[in-house]
């Protein structure tokens, strides 16, 4: 008799560990892809009470995204970080944190893979492109990586998309975004440009960070960023543009990324205006050289939607989880 109840009480305790199973598993997998739920709609200015919200320096946006760059620092009047770019380090993800200021999960990184999915649209969520469309100063447009164009249906008035899927084109994938540039800078139709640049990852992909193409290429950056920073300097109607100059992820030692390797983590930022001129300390160009990739100051990718609405004049993005960054603080030196 004594031994029949042992019996039941092992069987019992089989069955529930049994049982117990699928609900571990569920836990992890509730764990690990969390499912965070979206604030709907587009944050507005809160409490009046405060005055009104402090005037923006710029007016115009220039946002310039070169694929896979981990280190590419311009002298002229920059203000420099190294944006730390969380796991995993695809384009998608990374263009869903610089945008919303939120961080994209693992499952991000399953849609991202999912060319046809559109479930993960970004065009009716709160983000720098959502904002500065509302404020309805100006057009929106687009030339590079057809990823933004997925991400953002109907979003941009003007667009070109170049496409990742030809690894082997150094050339002619960057040539179709650089060629709409000199027009565009002669337009004032627009508030918002973003220029994603795939040139730079694709050689990457092809010959790793130190292949004999790496050089011309990133000096083909540097002189559009020169283009574009003298239009600026002459122009009136770009006279207070910000040009936001980064990578969406790095790479590593042999040219690859979607891991977590310093390389692929610390794609480099860059803040660049006459503008800055006035705030900025000056800083040693080029930089020493450093193991790790931790130049200048460290931000997250998350911190720039933030940094963008007090700089840009537009309420910070609702599903924002970045900072601001405190580097720009001194333009608005009154308390009010
Ligand atoms: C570049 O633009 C031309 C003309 O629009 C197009 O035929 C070509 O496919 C484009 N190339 C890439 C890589 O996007
Ligand atoms: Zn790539």
């Amino acid at each position: 008799m004594h031994r029949h109840n042992v019996f039941n009480v092992s069987t019992l305790l089989l069955v529930a560990a049994n049982l117990l199973i699928p609900v571990a598993i569920l836990l992890f997998a509730v764990g690990f892809f969390p499912y965070k739920p979206f604030l709907p709609g587009l944050a507005e200015y809160q409490s009046p009470e405060y005055g009104p919200p402090p005037k923006a320096p710029f007016d115009r946006l220039i946002f310039m995204v070169v694929d896979a760059l981990r280190r590419l620092i311009k002298d002229g009047v920059a203000i420099p970080y190294t944006a730390h770019a969380t796991s995993p380090t695809i384009t998608m993800p990374r263009i869903k944190a610089i945008t919303t200021g939120s961080t994209p999960s693992f499952l991000d990184a399953i849609l991202s893979f999912d060319e046809a999915d559109t479930s993960s649209t970004l065009a009716a969520q709160d983000t720098w492109l959502a904002q500065m469309k509302a404020k309805k100063s100006g057009k929106l447009v687009m030339y590079g990586d057809d990823t933004w164009l997925k991400l953002f249906p109907g979003v941009f008035d003007r667009a070109d998309g170049t496409s990742s899927f030809f690894v082997s084109d150094f050339t002619e994938v960057d040539n179709n975004v650089t060629r709409h540039i000199p027009d565009e800078l002669r337009n004032d139709d627009w508030n918002t440009m973003v220029l994603h640049y795939l040139g730079l990852d694709h050689i990457g992909h092809k010959t790793g960070p130190r292949g004999p193409n790496m050089i011309p290429k990133q000096q083909e950056m540097d002189g559009i960023v020169r283009l574009i920073y003298e239009a600026m300097e002459t122009q009136p109607h770009l006279g207070s543009t910000l040009l936001v100059f980064c990578g969406d992820h790095g790479m590593n030692d042999a040219g690859n990324h979607g891991a977590s390797s310093p390389g692929e983590t610390s794609p480099a930022l860059v803040f660049v205006s006459p503008k800055l001129k006035s705030i900025s300390k000056p800083l040693k160009v080029p930089a020493d050289f450093v193991e790790d990739f931790q130049y200048y100051n460290a931000v997250e990718q998350s911190d720039l939607a933030p940094t963008l609405a007090a700089l840009l004049g537009f309420p910070v993005p609702k599903n924002n989880l970045g900072s601001f960054m405190v580097d720009f603080l001194p333009f608005w030196p009154e308390s009010k």
